[in-house]
C-alpha cells in the first residue's frame, strides 16, 4: 500500500533521510522508534508531500506521490492534484492542527460531507461533543477530533506524528484505544510514536531510524526483545 524507495532528503546542508526504504502491506501498522532529529517526522512529510523529496519516490496503492511519469522524466503535479492525493492520507500531527473558531462537528466536516464527518465523530467516541469548540474539550478529545478528521476523507493510510506526546499522561490511553481500535479495523497506519507498550501490542512491525537512515526492523518481540544493532539497543535502553 505504501513503498518508499531509496528516499533522499536534505535542508541545506543537512541531510534528514540518507536513503530510506519501506513497504507497508494493506492492512499492516508500522510503528516508526527513533531518538529525536533521525528523520521520523520528515518521513512522514514526504510520504504525504508536504517535503518534496530529493531523490527516490513514494508511491500509495501504487500512484506515486506528487509527480507524473512522463516520457521517462518525473514531473510535480499541480497543487489541487497533490491536494486530490492527500485524500489518501490521512495525516495526525502532535499538536491536533484543528481550527479554534469551528466547532468539533465543523473541523471534520472541513473535509467531508456532513454524514461522513457525524460518523467518524462517533467512531471516535465523540458524538456527544459535536457542538464544542476546541477550547471545550480536553487534549485527548481534541485529538480524537483530529483522527475523525484524518479518517473522514477515507484515506487509503493514516499516518500518526506523536499522536500522543503532547497530551497529560492520563488522556494519553484514550487516544491509543482509538489508535488500537483503527489497528483492528485493518486500516494502514504508520505511527511514529514513543509509547513502547503500545508499539509492542499493536504493531506489526517496528522500524527503528538513526540519523537518517533504518537501522533495524522487524516484529516487535523481535526488535525490542532482542535487538541486533548496538544503536537500536542504546536506544531502547533508554526508553524501556
Ligand atoms: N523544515 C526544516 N528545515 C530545516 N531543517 C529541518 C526542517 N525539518 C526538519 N529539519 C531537521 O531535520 C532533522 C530531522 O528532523 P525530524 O523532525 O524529521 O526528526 P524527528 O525524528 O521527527 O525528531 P523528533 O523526535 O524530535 O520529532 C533535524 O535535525 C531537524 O532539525
Ligand atoms: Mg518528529
Amino acid at each position: 500500500m505504501i513503498e518508499v524507495l531509496n528516499v533522499h532528503k536534505s535542508f541545506g546542508a543537512l541531510e534528514v533521510l540518507r536513503g530510506v526504504s519501506l513497504n507497508v502491506a494493506a492492512g499492516e501498522v508500522v510503528v516508526v522508534l527513533g531518538p529525536s532529529g533521525s528523520g521520523k517526522s520528515t518521513l512522514l512529510r514526504t510520504i504525504n508531500h508536504l517535503e518534496k523529496v530529493n531523490r527516490g519516490y513514494i508511491t500509495i496503492d501504487g500512484d506515486l506521490i506528487g509527480y507524473r511519469r512522463r516520457g521517462g522524466k518525473l514531473h510535480e503535479l499541480k497543487e489541487r492534484e497533490i491536494l486530490k492525493q492527500r485524500k489518501d492520507i490521512g495525516f495526525v500531527f502532535q499538536n491536533f492542527n484543528l481550527f479554534p473558531h469551528l466547532t468539533a462537528l465543523e473541523n471534520v466536516a472541513e473535509v467531508a460531507e456532513l454524514a461522513d464527518a457525524r460518523h467518524f465523530l462517533e467512531r471516535v467516541g465523540l458524538a456527544d461533543k459535536a457542538s464544542a469548540y476546541p477550547r471545550q474539550l480536553s487534549g485527548g478529545q481534541q485529538q480524537r477530533v483530529a483522527i475523525a478528521r484524518a479518517l473522514a476523507t477515507r484515506p487509503k493510510v493514516v499516518l500518526f506524528d506523536e499522536p500522543t506526546s503532547a497530551l497529560d499522561p492520563e488522556l494519553v490511553g484514550e487516544v491509543l484505544d482509538v489508535l488500537r481500535d483503527l489497528a483492528r479495523s485493518g486500516t494502514t497506519m504508520v505511527v511514529v510514536t514513543h509509547e513502547i507498550g503500545f508499539a509492542r501490542e499493536v504493531a506489526d512491525r517496528i522500524v527503528f531510524m538513526d540519523e537518517g537512515v533504518i537501522v533495524e526492523e522487524g516484529p516487535p518481540d523481535q526488535l525490542l526483545d532482542h535487538p541486533v544493532h548496538e544503536r537500536t539497543r542504546a536506544f531502547l535502553s533508554k526508553v524501556l
